[in-house]
């Protein structure tokens, strides 16, 4: 089988950082290849330079065998070129047909052909198994759904080799199986994907060559069949890591999270969160876990401010914080890891050392009498910057937005973790981040508990939920199915409480 990629030799520097060292990619037709390396490593970036966003300082790209200079994303789309970007770039407002063609409408004469436009998505989307409703409005669908019209639009263009940017960061366990039957679908009708995953167990499941790269550099192309997941996570960290999360048993104290009948309603203007009921006491992390969509969004909204309760309450500890403003309840000790980073963790156009302090930069030491101290901030950030690990190109001076998405989340949990909340509702705090950066993560939420704080941690993996949880309460469409103990639990027993066809409230509500 020949190559269908070859990316030779290839560097690209960015101020104070060469993302890419001299690496070197060959693709096989037909296949699915993996591309794994730690947050910063220059996966995205290798990946943009193929799709025409970046234009490499050095090396060399065959497509086909054939040497080809790919200025902008219109050649690589000419060349058969797709990619899907971790952050959707669909309009809200159009519809699911009217997305996928965007740039590339059929007409009639001067009127747009509808019709055959939907026919083709129709054909497309029954050939790969890729079912969505060609009418929907973006806005209305799910994630997953819109992951599905990514795909569409870049078949719609007849692309051959389809670039996917960590695709299942941001999708359920059920539609993160969906996308790993469609991409076997793909690739036997004859399409070549390069995967960009931290989930060593999602090459393992689809892939059949992985390239590791490592600080920019490639640290070697291995066959995934007689490779395992410990070899490749020692391949990408230089050390060996463990999947398993030490901590000892949790010794719970005073309930310092309460809510008690709260409702709060969702986007769609329904109850999202009914009558819910739950106690996190200190010195212990509660685990929330339910299918996407099901009222965690909601709940943790409520409990941190951004969003309203419409009945209910929510006292931390002797405190009711029902319906304060974020502000009052930050300064009472509440904490927050956001699960939308880009709109409620960092702020863009900030550089790191300012977004390391956006909650503080107002208190001493970071501001006395109204001036900013700004060695005060530079030195925080250093600090940060060492104990999480968060790589970028200028240090405390770099630009959020310039920042890998791993390094981005890891800034946003080194702020709130280094805050050290009394309560601290933590979401997705691992996703996207690599498997030495998760083991670390998890250490640090479980010291955390051992200081005696109360932790609500939602996560949509399962894994992460049983390992890092000393309860767990599972949430299904807007009620508490069932409280468990993490260690008397199984993957089964939680999937039936889940999906609604399980109750387990202990007497109390405690278990
Ligand atoms: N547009 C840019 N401007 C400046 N620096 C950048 C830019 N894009 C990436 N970098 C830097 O290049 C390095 C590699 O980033 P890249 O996004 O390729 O990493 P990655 O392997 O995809 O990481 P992650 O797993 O976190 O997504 C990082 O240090 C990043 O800060
Ligand atoms: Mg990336």
């Amino acid at each position: 089988m020949g190559y269908i990629i070859e990316m030779l030799n290839i560097t690209k520097d960015f101020p104070g950082i060469r993302a890419n060292d001299n690496v070197t990619l060959q693709v096989e037709e037909r296949s699915i290849h993996a591309l794994l390396g730690e947050n910063g490593a220059g996966k995205s970036t290798l990946m943009s330079i193929l799709f025409g966003l970046y234009k490499a300082e050095q090396g060399s790209i065959r497509i086909r065998g054939k040497e080809v200079s790919i200025e902008d994303p219109n050649v690589a789309t000419s060349l058969g070129i797709g990619m899907v970007h971790q952050h959707f770039k669909l309009v809200q407002n159009f519809t699911v047909t009217e997305n996928i063609v965007l740039g590339s409408e059929p007409r009639k004469g001067i009127l747009l052909d509808t019709r055959s436009a939907e026919k083709k998505v129709e054909s497309i989307s029954k050939l790969y198994g890729l079912a969505v409703d060609p009418r929907a409005k973006i806005e209305d669908i799910s994630v997953g759904m819109q992951q599905r019209v990514e795909i569409l639009k870049m078949l719609y263009r007849d692309a051959e080799i389809l670039i996917f940017d960590e695709p299942t960061a941001v999708l359920t366990p059920q539609e993160i199986h969906e996308l790993m039957q469609i991409m076997r679908r793909l690739v036997e009708e004859g399409k070549t994907i390069v995967l960009i995953t931290h989930k060593l167990k999602e090459i393992k499941a689809v892939a059949d060559r992985c390239t590791v790269l490592r600080r920019g550099r490639c640290v070697g192309t291995v066959p995934v069949a007689s490779t395992t997941e410990e070899q490749m996570a020692e391949m990408m960290v230089g050390r060996e890591v463990n999947f398993h999360v030490e901590k000892g048993a949790a010794a719970p104290k005073d309930v310092l999270l309460r809510i008690r009948d709260l409702d709060v309603k969702n986007s769609k203007g329904l109850l999202g969160v009914k009558k819910l009921s739950l106690e996190v006491r200190a010195g212990e992390i509660l685990g929330l876990c339910g299918i996407d969509g099901n009222g965690q969004t909601e709940l943790i909204q409520a409990i941190t401010g951004l969003a309203k309760a419409e009945s209910g309450h929510i006292f931390l500890r002797e405190k009711e914080i029902t319906n304060l403003p974020i502000r009052e309840r930050l300064d009472l000790g509440l904490g927050h890891i956001p699960e939308d980073r880009h709109r409620h963790g960092l702020v863009l156009d900030f550089n790191l050392d300012e977004n390391l302090v956006l909650h503080n930069y107002m208190q001493r030491p970071f501001a006395s009498w109204g001036v900013l101290n700004k060695k005060a901030i530079k030195d925080n950030a250093a600090r940060l910057i060492e104990e999480f690990d968060v790589r970028s190109g200028q240090g405390a001076a770099t630009p959020a937005r310039s920042m890998s998405g791993g390094n981005q989340q890891k800034a946003i949990v080194a702020r709130e973790i280094d805050r050290s909340p009394d309560v601290f509702i933590v979401a997705q705090p691992t996703r996207g981040l690599d498997v030495g950066a998760i083991e670390y993560i998890h250490k640090r939420i479980v010291a955390e508990r051992d200081k005696g704080k109360a932790i609500l941690l939602a996560s949509l993996e399962l894994d992460e939920i049983m390992d890092v949880s000393d309860r767990i309460a599972v949430i299904h469409e807007g009620e508490i199915v069932g409280i468990v103990q993490a260690a008397q639990t199984d993957e089964n027993e939680l999937g039936l409480m889940m999906s609604g066809s399980l109750r387990k409230t202990p007497k109390g509500g405690q278990a």
